[in-house]
């Protein structure tokens, strides 16, 4: 434990990490975190490789010169698959931790062997989401989806005069492609755990219960990331031995529009508008 207080840099395309966010101020309640919606630029799933990678670097960078970071946390599957390898070779003293679809622990959770997995166009079609998925065939199947617009949609629910049309368009998206994976339950030969891997997909969990039904597990990410993000601030001699100033704990940033970043902190973390603010423009292009 240290007077370590400079923050933990988290950042996404828009709100889903969000999520791990939260699973991170759980875990370590005694750091500070900077968060950065790349909203202008969601989603990344349906952007080019060296699209996402250019992002990447960019908000790596200007955190680490503007907020002086200590660890960062991708905490977007999309941006991991395509960009981590490179962040890690720019920044090989920088702790950083990355997210991907958690197909080891739904192998261990599933009893039928049939899993089902949800994440962007990028993700699944990306080298690293090949290899992993190799990695793990071991007898199981696994029925892949990649889920175009959902990441999209679930960004513009939060603004308030789309909200209704949004949902409606939410429940669509999510009800066409839980009925062409297939039959979801824990009889043999019906997917009985489903993979959610995209970190926006957290924030519509319920209506994904609502589809699937009781019995199927939810598999998500951020416990997992926030418990790695621990072990590797404890190895760096980085972990903060509290406690922290609250008007220091969090800031949140977005490149895009301020009003629906605060109303998605509002919605799913309960925090306070002025907790959010706009990037200046360098980061913004
Ligand atoms: N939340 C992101 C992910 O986990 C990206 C969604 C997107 O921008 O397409 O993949």
């Amino acid at each position: 434990m240290t007077t370590d207080q400079r923050p933990i840099g988290v950042f996404d395309s828009g709100i889903g990490g969000l999520s791990v966010l939260q699973a991170l101020q759980k875990e370590l309640p005694h750091e500070r975190f900077v968060y950065i919606a790349d909203n202008a630029h969601a989603p990344y799933g349906e952007k080019s490789e060296a699209f996402i990678r250019q992002r990447s670097h960019a908000i790596a960078e200007y955190l680490l010169a503007q907020h002086h970071i200590k660890a960062l946390v991708v905490a977007c599957n999309t941006a991991t698959a395509v960009a981590i390898h490179e962040l890690r070779s720019r920044h090989p003293t920088l702790p950083l931790v990355g997210v991907e679809p958690a197909l080891k622990p739904a192998l261990a959770l599933s009893q039928t062997r049939r899993i089902g997995v949800i994440a962007t166009r990028g993700t699944v079609g990306s080298d690293k989401f090949a290899r992993l998925l190799d990695s793990v065939q071991d007898g199981a199947q696994f029925v892949v989806q990649a889920c175009n617009g959902l990441a999209l949609a679930i960004e513009q629910s939060t603004l308030p005069d789309q909200a209704a049309a949004v949902q409606e368009h939410i429940a669509h998206l999510l009800k066409t492609y839980t009925q062409d994976m297939g039959r979801f339950g824990s009889a043999p030969g019906e997917i009985d755990t489903l993979v959610l891997g995209c970190t926006h997909y957290v924030f519509v969990q319920n209506e994904l219960r609502t589809l699937v039904g009781p019995d199927v597990q939810l598999v998500s990410t951020g416990e997992p990331v926030a418990r790695q993000t621990r072990r590797l601030l404890a190895a760096a001699g980085f972990l903060h031995a509290g406690p922290v100033a609250e008007t220091q704990r969090l800031h949140l940033f977005t490149t895009g529009d301020l009003k629906g970043l605060q109303a998605a902190a509002k919605r799913w973390l309960g925090l306070p508008p002025h907790l959010c603010q706009a990037v200046p423009a360098s980061l913004q292009a």
